[in-house]
């Protein structure tokens, strides 16, 4: 069964992932695509398309552009600069607006209009220097503001629909009403997107795409690479192998702990490799984040190759890539942050062909989907851990030594967050070792040692973050405790920054 799709073509706008999740959220499945490939991905014909702001002007040469031709006949919704630019392409005005609007601002709506009349809130978010003078022609402007002449625009029988705010962030009061009425009410869509609707669905795409092959499940424990392998067991039972390398970057205690959760769970056949001395070997005098996470990619690929080979029969490698990975690596204008080793990071020998049955899903549907399979809570509620493991939160070189400091002191800070029932709203926590000393006194004796970093972050899907507030007196007990007990440590800092500026992990 093929469900429905709304396509999102994105303009380089800050919210446009966030359209796509307000649609799946509204039971509707979505994907997005960059502007420069929309013309291809409109050839599949969406059932409904919704255009995304931009930090552009439609009026400058050279600006993002779209055929409107392409869209015909399919319901469309313009968000900011896609409403400016479907007024711009169909016969309408579009000039730099004289008081620029950001923030909350209240619409006046018409009371004909069928997208935003009656709606349960008028208080919307703006943020838009340009603005629509008049609406392309034959539509009804729908809404205005006191600086805005055309805040939105409809022409209901041929299905467009243009707004200037942002009924996508949640400081619009009633965006995913605007949203919900646009999908059900005037695409006329469904609602089709469960969980249990894509795991049918996917489970049929893997046998097809693998055929009569092993697969080699590559798993960590975490909640991604858990869910998939879950899945691939649940499709093709046996076939799908799941290994687990323990490369000696994990967090105290982690490597018993999968292989306890996988026994427990659903698949006792776990492969363990143990790896520790080889990582350790490639690493020894990397300082470079990038290099060390070049290294333990191709470390991590070697080892699944060597046992792809034992297996025989065995072609694919499965990997839990997510969306989000997807679309940052595949949008030509977001910028490379860090390799996430298990997208675009693949050396370019491997033999192995790569499967993805997440690569579609956002962090909460993979969880969703987890459910549905049946998985523990412990296993599908788990805190994010990234593939590189400690690598990327020793700063400098790894040793053995240096990881053995950020395992002692990250137990401690996650056993006392627990303890206290603090770990709750947290999305993750964790200790980071820093690549500087500092000069303290411990007993009568100076010390030069080096500082513990800790890290919590409150996060919806890890795309921004904020430092979670912990009291006081809870971070003072921590950093004695680590001071104490931790060789090689005398200091302990806590960090405040979000994300961005900075991102969730120190490398
Ligand atoms: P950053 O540090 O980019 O991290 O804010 C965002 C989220 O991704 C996790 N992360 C990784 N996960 N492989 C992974 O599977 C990686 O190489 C990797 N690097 C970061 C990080 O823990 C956070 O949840």
């Amino acid at each position: 069964m093929r469900h429905q799709k709304v396509l999102v073509i994105d303009f380089g706008g800050q919210y446009t992932q966030l359209i796509v999740r307000r649609v799946r959220e509204a039971g509707v499945y979505s994907e997005m695509v960059p502007w420069t490939a929309a013309a291809k991905a409109l050839e599949d014909r969406p059932d409904a398309v919704v255009l995304s702001g931009g930090p552009k002007s439609v009026l400058e040469p050279g600006s993002p552009d779209l055929d409107f031709g392409l869209l015909e006949g399919v319901p469309t919704l313009g968000i900011c600069y896609g409403m400016q630019l479907m007024a711009h392409r169909l016969g309408g005005k579009v000039e730099p607006a004289r008081d620029r609007e950001y923030g909350h601002q209240m619409i006046r709506t018409t009371s004909d209009s069928a997208l935003l009349s009656g709606l349960s809130s008028d208080d919307v978010w703006m943020s838009h220097g340009i603005q629509v003078l008049e609406p392309p022609a034959g539509t009804l402007v729908s809404a205005q503001t006191d600086s805005c002449p055309v805040a939105a625009f409809e022409d209901v029988s041929k299905k467009l629909f243009g707004v200037q705010f942002h009924p996508e962030v949640s400081h619009t009061a009633a965006g995913t009403e605007v949203i919900g009425r646009f999908l059900f009410d005037h695409a006329g869509l469904k609602g089709d997107w469960t969980s249990a609707s894509f795991v049918q669905e996917e489970i049929e795409a893997i046998r097809s795409q693998v055929g009569s092959d092993k697969v080699l499940c590559a798993v960590s424990g975490g909640v991604d690479s858990s869910v998939m392998a879950a899945l691939l067991t649940k499709a093709i039972g046996e076939r799908a192998v799941c290994v687990f390398v323990d490369h000696g970057l994990l967090r105290k205690g982690e490597a018993e702990q999968v292989v306890e959760t996988f026994s427990r769970t659903f698949h006792p056949n776990l492969i363990v490799i143990r790896a520790s001395d080889r990582f350790f070997r490639e690493l020894a005098g990397v300082t470079d984040p990038e290099e060390k996470r070049k290294r333990i990619g191709a470390e991590f690929v070697r080892c699944f190759e060597e046992r792809a080979d034992e297996l025989r029969d065995c072609a694919w490698l499965a990997q839990g890539t997510l969306y989000p990975d997807v679309i940052e690596s595949g949008s030509p204008t977001a910028a490379k942050i860090k390799t996430h080793h298990n997208v675009g990071g693949l050396p370019d020998w491997m033999k192995l062909k790569v499967i993805e049955p997440l690569r579609w899903l956002f962090k909460d549907e993979v969880r969703a989907v987890g459910r549905e399979l049946g998985l523990p809570d412990d296993v599908v509620d788990r805190e994010p851990f990234p593939g590189p493991g400690l690598a990327v939160r020793v700063l400098g070189e790894v040793t053995p030594d240096r990881v053995r400091t950020v395992q002692e002191a990250d137990w401690i800070f996650r056993e006392e967050l627990r303890r206290e029932g603090l770990n709750k709203n947290v999305w993750q926590s964790y200790a980071a070792l820093l690549d500087v000393r500092s000069v303290g006194v411990m007993g009568d004796e100076r010390t030069y040692e080096q500082p513990i970093v800790l890290r919590a972050v409150e996060s919806e899907d890890a795309m921004t973050a904020r430092a979670t507030p912990l009291p006081f007196e809870f971070l003072e007990r921590v950093a004695r405790r680590i001071v104490n007990e931790v060789g090689g440590v005398n200091r302990v800092l806590y960090d405040l920054t979000s994300k961005p500026p900075a991102t969730i992990e120190w490398e």
